[in-house]
């Protein structure tokens, strides 16, 4: 059997954690006077830490000095921690350690491209970290996606080259940086807002064994 890498994004992919960001973006905009909606923190998914508060600052039309920014740059993450806390296996997303399983049994590359800088804190709660090759995260990259760095890192640290990985991705901006890293993506979500994916699924309970071995041999 073909070796290829296998790219998972971690949050929206392996775990829930938009509820999370969402309760702590929520009470950070209500401290600064503001409401921070759910259709608003659907826009945030993939998008990095920095880049969240910029948006969220000009969705409420305030303006912060670059000391406060930071300030609420740790405010917001303290409280995202101590809800990722009090996470346990039970949030692991259906069918992904089955996936994970599956892919190690057959003998193929695994590792983690994800935006956070939470991702190996989080991975560590649910009992994961050790199912992964490498780990990329928000602390290795300095572009965010839609730029491919985040896969194209994750691809090179299991030796893969790009044009035989694939990627799982709930977010548009995260399809978009595997299709301009040549991989093959994979949506798990709506296909109404990830129809620019290769493959869509509403989750891992979705994906057949078959078709993980179709996309091994391709
Ligand atoms: C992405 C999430 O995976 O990571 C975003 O979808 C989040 O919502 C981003 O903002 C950065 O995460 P963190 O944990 O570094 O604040
Ligand atoms: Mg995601």
């Amino acid at each position: 059997m073909k070796r290829k890498g296998f790219i998972f994004d971690l949050d929206g992919v392996i775990v829930d954690t938009a509820k999370y960001h969402f309760l702590a973006w929520k009470n950070l905009a209500h401290s600064l006077g503001f409401d921070f909606t759910e259709a608003q923190n659907e826009q945030l998914k993939g998008v990095s830490r920095v880049d969240s508060l910029n948006k969220i600052l000009a969705w409420g039309n305030t303006r912060v000095s670059e000391d406060k920014f930071q300030a609420l740059m740790t405010l917001k993450n303290d409280e995202y921690l101590g809800y990722i806390d009090k996470m346990d296996d039970s949030e692991i997303l259906i069918d992904v350690p089955k996936v994970l399983d599956f892919l190690k049994a057959n003998n193929q590359g695994v590792s983690l491209g994800s935006a956070s800088k939470n991702a190996r804190k989080i991975l560590d709660k649910v009992h994961l970290l050790a199912k992964f090759d490498a780990i990329v995260d928000g602390n290795d990259v300095s572009k965010a996606k839609p730029d491919p760095e985040v896969f194209l890192n994750a691809a090179s640290a299991i030796k893969i080259k790009p044009e035989n990985c694939i990627v799982f991705e709930d977010s548009v901006a995260g399809v978009q940086a595997a299709n301009i890293a040549n991989m093959i993506s994979i949506g798990i979500g709506s296909k109404d807002v990830l129809h620019e994916a290769d493959y869509i699924f509403n989750d891992f309970s979705e994906i057949s064994e078959d078709f993980i071995k179709e996309l091994i041999n391709k």
